[in-house]
């Protein structure tokens, strides 16, 4: 099930220079299962083209008000009724005092009185305007009234200034849009620490022993725990993808010092989700100056780290959770049925790995959910945003 399955996305396209970017975003909903309607403020239209859009989204772009008579479903109430929400991205400093006031002069404007879907602005205008005392009161309006806003983000300017002003980045606004549409918050006053990615551990000075993870599963339990209105901890790895926006994070290498982080800091935490794929070995004595290539063979003499999930199910205090993975080759339900009885978990995900299944660094997952006293819950092919929502649904039955 991908993230937008079934939502019905409104994206507002402002007059903005960062409107261009509203091509990718509109891209990835889509891509990401939504169906998105894109509206084009008659400023933006001087900067897109409606084709361009209509091409990447499959539905005719709304640029007009009053051609739309003749086409109800695409009129502002039909709009307004369907969205599950309305993003506006860019969104000016024009349409957040329009929507502040409750001016409805043009299709989106008027829509987004219309609407009782959330709405989340990403707005990117020159630092000045974005800092302006009037822009700033109609921010602090709209959000009164529960809308929500993503960015703006720092850095180089259009205008040929530096600072704040960008459009978020399009990977922040879709985190944003995600957590938007998903209003549960069952999980607010609940902090949930995750452990992500992979571990290297070091060689010599250059060069290390590391694995496949690609820190996605981790990243998908941050995002979902973060929608569901959790405090959200995370100890990573050397990642391929960057933790959310608003999960405390903590960067490290080694199993070692991922052990050392997850320990020092457990207590403060309700549940404890170990996906990191942890070093099982590092290296006995890392040398201090690179090793030169030779004609000799090299030994590398490997010892076990030590087992952090083991270790953190075996400090829990009562009422605390802890959620294992499994990634194994052979015999999946057995080993992860012993791992999950042997380190005492609440919970344990196994993971196929190798072969064309293999869940390591993947988009999607053959996996199953395994609860003592409970039968196992296959997953098929599922995307790891899926099976993060189905582990944070199994966490809360078990209350
Ligand atoms: C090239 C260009 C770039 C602009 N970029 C921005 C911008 O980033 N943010 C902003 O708030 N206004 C920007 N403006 C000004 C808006 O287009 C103007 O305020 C307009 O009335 C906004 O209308 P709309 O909110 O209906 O799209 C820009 C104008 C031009 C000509």
């Amino acid at each position: 099930m991908l993230p937008f399955a079934e939502k019905n996305v409104l994206l507002g396209i402002c007059g903005s220079i960062a409107a261009y970017k509203a091509c990718e975003l509109a891209s990835r909903l889509r891509e990401q299962g939504a169906r998105v309607d894109c509206a084009l403020t008659a400023s933006a239209r001087h900067l897109v083209q409606p084709a361009a859009l209509e091409a990447l989204t499959g539905t005719p772009v709304i640029t007009d008000m009053f051609p739309l008579v003749t086409c109800p479903e695409q009129g502002h109430i039909a709009v307004a009724q369907r969205a599950h929400l309305c993003l506006v991205a860019p969104a000016t400093a024009n349409i957040l005092a329009k929507a502040a006031c409750g001016i409805a002069d043009d299709w989106l404007s008027t829509t987004l009185l219309a609407t009782r879907a959330p709405i989340l602005y990403a707005p990117a205008m020159n630092t000045n305007m974005y800092t302006h005392p009037a822009t700033q009161a109609n921010i602090e309006i709209l959000r009164k009234r529960g809308a929500a806003f993503i960015g703006p983000a720092s850095g180089r300017l259009a205008c040929g200034t530096e600072g704040l002003g960008r459009l978020a980045d399009i990977p922040d606004i879709l985190d944003a849009a995600f957590c938007a549409v998903h209003q549960d918050k069952d999980f607010s006053g609940k902090r949930v620490l995750i452990t992500s990615g992979p571990n290297h551990e070091p060689i010599d000075p250059v060069r290390f022993i590391g694995n496949r993870s690609s820190g996605k599963m981790g990243r998908a339990l941050a995002l979902e725990a973060l929608c569901r209105g959790a405090e959200v901890g995370m100890i990573t790895g050397p990642a391929q993808v960057n933790p959310p926006s608003g999960v405390k994070t903590t960067q490290v290498n080694t199993a070692d010092e991922m052990y050392d982080a997850v320990l020092s800091c457990m207590n403060e935490y309700d549940i404890i989700i170990g996906a990191a794929a942890v070093a099982d070995f590092k290296i006995e004595r890392p040398e201090t100056g690179k090793i030169k290539r030779g004609e000799d063979r090299i030994v590398l003499h490997l010892k076990p780290n030590r087992d952090i999930i083991a270790a953190v199910a075996g400090a829990k205090r009562p009422g605390q959770r802890v959620v294992g993975f499994a990634a194994e080759t052979d015999d999946l339900l057995l080993r992860a049925e012993h791992k999950l009885r042997q380190k005492r978990l609440d919970m344990i995900i196994a993971n196929r790995v190798g072969g064309e299944a293999c869940a390591i660094g993947a988009d999607h997952a053959d996996a199953y959910v395994l609860i003592p006293g409970q039968d196992p819950e296959k997953l098929e092919y599922a995307t790891k945003s899926h099976l993060a929502r189905t582990i944070f649904d199994r966490l809360l039955a078990l209350d």
